[in-house]
């Protein structure tokens, strides 16, 4: 038991949900080594939406490189380098996989025997990628087949794309990833094809009007888009790169380099049978705790109420990221000073970006759609967006290309949810509609 270490708090997973919850503990009042960050990973948290977007571009200036982006950059704040962790007594256990825990022992067990034990625990694990290996699709394991999830996945992505210049590029997925990778590699000069089983591109969010729009758009661009069919096996050469990709359509698209984004699935193994789960995900409440007391998940792994829906959800993006993990250190401090907090009332924010173009949702997307804008893909500067509407009023509104206080006005709407009248009304009205409120 000689290398057990102790911790009022701790933190597992290294991730945004871990930097924005380390700041608010600080802002709250923190003694020093009351908390400790335990990662995986072995470089401070970081924003890590930069992983799919700068971070791949080929252009020393502008290539996004830590410190750059390390937390909270991302939501106008300050970085915090591994100085600022220093400083405030906070204990950065980088490079270090918890593989074993127990909530009733309140420990915790890193891959190389350590012992951590804690009073509060906030589990951040986040996600990990869904592989193809998973599927048992023939020849996924081919070198030159790359994920995205962390730093060290970009790394290998760049050194490999550094050694491919002009090559081709086969896309798995039309989700956000093969969206922003596909964009990303096409500014690095590479021959790039996507492949998706879907009728069009993020079919999760997009009606068929706006993937319209970035198809077109990524066409003119220049990309290649296979749609309608899956991946089902990988050629490799002698040296067991992958050179080209089966399609289940029959044919074979060549490849120097495959990226795939089909999905994530959030990290909760560790805790199977400890913690109550729901829809996939461990089950909190509006402050963020979980079935066990003391214990909190924030960030990806999170099911929690969403008030303005009256039902639970799990949401994997950034902006959840950090609020959800304000809200759990908050919670954990009021429960201390026996202080009131509001439950968490969150309304759902995504957005991308890729090329020139911005877009950013809000709210549900649910009920019928009214299209607004201008969808030109090769308008100079196209500004289009949609409501979606129900029950007569609206529940959620995307926007390309919005200003910032358009985006504040179309996120106004969403939480409100205006009551429209006449959807031929609304259609003519677009983006004034929201302006109106
Ligand atoms: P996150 O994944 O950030 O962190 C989890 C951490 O836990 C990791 O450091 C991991 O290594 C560590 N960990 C896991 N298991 C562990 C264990 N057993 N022991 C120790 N450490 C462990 N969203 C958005 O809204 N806009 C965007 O543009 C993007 N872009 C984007 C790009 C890419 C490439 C990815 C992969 C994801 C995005 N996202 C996004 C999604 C967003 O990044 C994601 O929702 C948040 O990072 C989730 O934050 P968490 O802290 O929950 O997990
Ligand atoms: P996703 O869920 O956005 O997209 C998955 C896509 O995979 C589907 O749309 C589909 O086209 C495709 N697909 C599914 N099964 C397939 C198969 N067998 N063969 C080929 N294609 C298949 O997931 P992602 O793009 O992989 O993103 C991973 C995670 O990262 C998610 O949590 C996402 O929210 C996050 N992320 C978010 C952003 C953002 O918010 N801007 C950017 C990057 C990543």
């Amino acid at each position: 038991l000689g290398m057990l270490k102790s911790f009022k708090y701790i933190i597992i997973g290294g991730g945004v949900a871990a930097g924005y919850a380390a700041r608010e503990f600080n802002r709250q009042g923190l003694k020093p080594g009351q908390l400790a960050i335990i990662s995986k990973e072995a470089v401070a948290p970081y924003e890590r939406p930069a992983l799919s977007k700068g971070y791949l571009n080929l252009n020393p200036k502008a290539a996004a490189r830590l410190p750059g982006f390390y937390v909270c950059v991302g939501s106008g704040g300050e970085r915090l380098p591994p100085d600022w962790y220093k400083e405030k007594g906070i204990q950065l256990i980088l490079g270090t996989e918890i593989v074993k825990v127990n909530l009733g022992l309140k420990t915790l067990i890193s891959a190389a025997g350590e012992i951590f034990k804690f009073q509060r625990l906030i589990i951040a694990t986040g996600s990990t990628v869904i592989r193809l290996t998973d599927f048992k699709v023939e020849g996924a394991d081919a070198k030159n087949i790359f994920y995205l999830r962390e730093l060290e996945d970009a790394n290998k992505l760049v050194e490999t794309i550094k050694m491919n210049q002009n090559g081709k590029v086969v896309i798995v997925g039309g989700g956000y990833i093969g969206l922003e990778v596909a964009a990303a590699m096409r500014i690095n000069d590479f021959h790039v094809t996507m492949v998706y089983p879907e009728p069009w591109c993020m079919p999760r969010l997009f009606t068929p009007t706006i993937a319209a729009f970035y198809e077109s758009y990524y066409e003119n661009k220049g990309i290649k888009i296979i749609k309608g069919t899956v991946a089902i096996g990988f050629n490799a050469n002698v040296n067991g790169e992958v050179k080209g990709v089966k399609l289940k359509d029959g044919r074979v698209v060549e490849a120097d380099i495959v990226v795939v984004g089909v999905g994530a699935r959030p990290l909760t193994t560790l805790f199977k049978g400890q913690l109550e789960e729901e829809k996939g995900g461990i089950k909190t409440d509006g402050f963020f705790k979980t079935s066990v007391p003391g214990v909190y998940a924030v960030g990806d792994v999170a099911t929690f109420p969403m008030k303005l829906y009256n039902e639970s959800r799990r949401v994997e993006h950034v902006d959840h990221a950090r609020k959800s993990a304000e809200q759990a250190v908050k919670a954990i401090k009021a429960n201390e000073t026996g202080t009131e907090l509001e439950e968490y009332d969150y309304l759902p924010y995504f957005y991308s970006r890729s090329f020139e173009l911005s877009w950013q949702f809000y709210g549900d997307n649910v009920g019928e759609t009214v299209f607004f804008g201008d969808n030109n893909s090769l308008s100079p500067k196209p500004k289009f967006g949609s409501y979606w509407i129900k029950d007569g009023k609206v529940v959620g509104a995307f926007l390309e290309g919005g200003t910032p206080e358009e985006n504040k006005a179309l996120a106004k709407v969403s939480r409100l949810k205006c009551p429209v009248e006449n959807l031929d009304q609304l259609k003519k009205e677009g983006l004034l509609f929201a302006s109106k409120f």
